[in-house]
């Protein structure tokens, strides 16, 4: 039983928002804030590296974000190919797995190649699991996992009232990455935005009015302190 959340720090999971904003204030397009988000990418592998944490999450773009201009969304798919190009190896001397979870289907040729050779690449590192959450949504993953476990039953290897909680969990896209024990989110906002539905079940939240282009190794440190000192109890008592 699970009990001291300090003594149980597997995987941290970033909801990184608040790059349009940062910009903005500077009076900068919005794309220059996505710039901006590379030293806390950087950053946040740095930290979780020193303390050797297991896997980090960070959510990078959702199933939603495909709603926004078509300019935007480019800028994005093409600076995901210059972080992959500009930091694999440096990720690959750190001992980075880099996985992604969420519908890689969907990102345009270029960047998913350059995600897959990077994937590739450090396949065998054994230190910290870099998941990037890319054309990520929850509700999807729990749809796409629905769908399986459906084809199952329709096929008749599984029986309706034999799904588990376990089955449907081991459906998920990385089946193997732990529930997130603490996910945080900058910009102020306070909302999951169809982060991991099914994985937040029990994680800690703390959210930061800091926008994620100001969030760097000493914020971090700082939300990882708040997640420190809280209680978590799993539904049973202490
Ligand atoms: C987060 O920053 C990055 C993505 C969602 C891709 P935003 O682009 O959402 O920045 P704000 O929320 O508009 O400030
Ligand atoms: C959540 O941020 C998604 C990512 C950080 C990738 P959004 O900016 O898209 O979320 P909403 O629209 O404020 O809920
Ligand atoms: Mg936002």
């Amino acid at each position: 039983m699970k009990s001291d959340s300090g003594a149980n720090l597997r995987h941290i999971a970033i909801i990184m928002d608040g790059n349009g904003r940062w910009a903005r204030k500077r009076g900068l397009p919005r794309i220059k804030g996505h710039d901006a988000a590379e030293k806390s990418i950087h950053d946040a592998v740095e930290v979780c590296g020193e303390l050797g944490i297991e896997f980090l999450t960070l959510y990078a773009f959702s199933t939603e974000n495909w709603s926004r201009p078509k300019a935007e969304v480019s800028f994005i798919m093409k600076l995901l190919s210059r972080f992959i190009k500009g930091n694999i190896d440096d990720l690959d001397r750190k001992n980075v797995k880099l996985r992604t979870t969420g519908r890689l289907q969907d990102i345009p040729d270029g960047p998913r190649r350059d995600l897959e050779l990077a994937m590739e690449r450090t396949s065998g590192n054994t230190g910290l699991t870099l998941v990037l959450a890319l054309s990520y949504g929850g509700r999807a993953e729990l749809r796409d996992a629905f769908v399986e476990i459906a084809e199952n039953t329709a096929s008749g290897s599984v029986s309706p009232a034999d799904i588990t909680e376990e089955m449907i969990s081991a459906h998920l896209y990385n089946s193997d990455v732990p529930d997130p024990d603490v996910i945080i989110r900058t910009s102020g906002e306070q909302r999951l935005s169809n982060f991991l539905l099914w994985q937040s079940a029990y994680s800690e939240f703390v959210f930061t009015p800091v926008l994620w282009p100001d969030f760097h190794a000493e914020q971090l440190r700082d939300a990882l302190e708040e997640y420190r000192i809280r209680k978590r109890r799993f539904g049973g008592l202490e």
